[in-house]
């Protein structure tokens, strides 16, 4: 499937530290199995309420691990990443032989459910509205993100009435949920994770109906033993190095109103 026209407005500027781990991402053992245990929650969250999406955005998708693993189960999968070189990676990966055909790369900061970088609400109206879409997914990216407001607001503007949300992002669970970084991979952190409650309030003050937000899954993930440890390459240099920590998850849910 042809590569969207890519709309950059904010990409180079906000995403130096993306665009620099973009050729690495894969390689890292905790970012591939986060993505699995986010992808089998949704899995099971979509049998739970009996309903298969069509067309499905992934906001954030990085390499696009994820949109791979959704792909098969749904009609498309429109995959954004602000950050170019992930983008870059993520239409390496759909060249290769066994590559899923429906997966539609954007680099695209998303900031408006109507930015042009989307695809067509229809196909034979290029300029018209933009498409909107049953199920928004986005997997590590809300801790990210300076204005959580602004970007549910986005989400709910890309969903189609009666569309819903399955945000995924490990949980701010208190003090220690700072240490889920390196003390090198600070930045472009936001917030030390997601705060079930407030989330929630956000989610229903921005518009959500039927909105929870709860833990799903823990993981386990190795950490510093006190800030700095793992140097600037931000994981252990030997296994001296770093200890284990259970890591909580959430899925932040909602819909839209039909
Ligand atoms: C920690 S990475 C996670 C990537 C991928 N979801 C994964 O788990 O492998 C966060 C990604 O979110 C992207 N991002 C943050 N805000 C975004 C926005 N508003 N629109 C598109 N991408 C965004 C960043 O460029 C970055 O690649």
């Amino acid at each position: 499937m042809a590569s969207a026209v890519s709309n950059l407005r904010g990409v180079n500027a906000g995403n130096a530290r993306f665009n620099q781990e973009a050729l690495s991402w894969d390689s890292r053992p905790f970012v591939r199995e986060a993505s699995q245990a986010a992808e089998k929650a949704i899995a099971e969250k979509l049998e739970s309420l009996n309903w298969r999406p069509g067309h499905v955005l992934e906001i954030g998708c990085g390499t696009g691990i994820m949109s791979f693993l959704v792909a098969p189960h749904v009609d498309r999968v429109v995959a954004v990443d602000a950050a170019e070189g992930m983008i870059d990676v993520l239409k390496q990966k759909l060249q290769k032989d066994g590559a899923p055909k429906n997966i539609l790369p954007v680099a695209v900061l998303l900031e408006d459910p109507e930015d042009h970088a989307l695809p067509p609400a229809d196909t034979a109206k290029p300029d018209g509205s933009r498409q909107k879409f049953d199920l928004i997914t986005s997997h590590l990216v809300l801790h990210h993100i300076p204005d959580l407001e602004g970007v549910l607001k986005t989400m709910l503007g890309c969903l189609a009435p009666g569309g819903r949300v399955m945000l995924t992002d490990f949980e701010d669970y208190g003090p220690e949920a700072k240490r889920f970084h390196a003390e090198s991979k600070l930045e472009g952190v936001e917030r030390h994770g997601i705060n079930a409650k407030q989330m929630s309030e956000l989610m229903r003050k921005v518009g959500f109906v039927n909105v929870n937000v709860a833990p799903e899954w823990t993981m386990p993930k190795m950490v510093e033993k006190f800030a700095g440890e793992f140097g600037p390459e931000g994981k252990p240099q030997d296994d001296s190095q770093g200890e284990k920590m259970d890591i909580p998850f959430v899925i932040c849910y909602g819909e839209r109103s039909a």
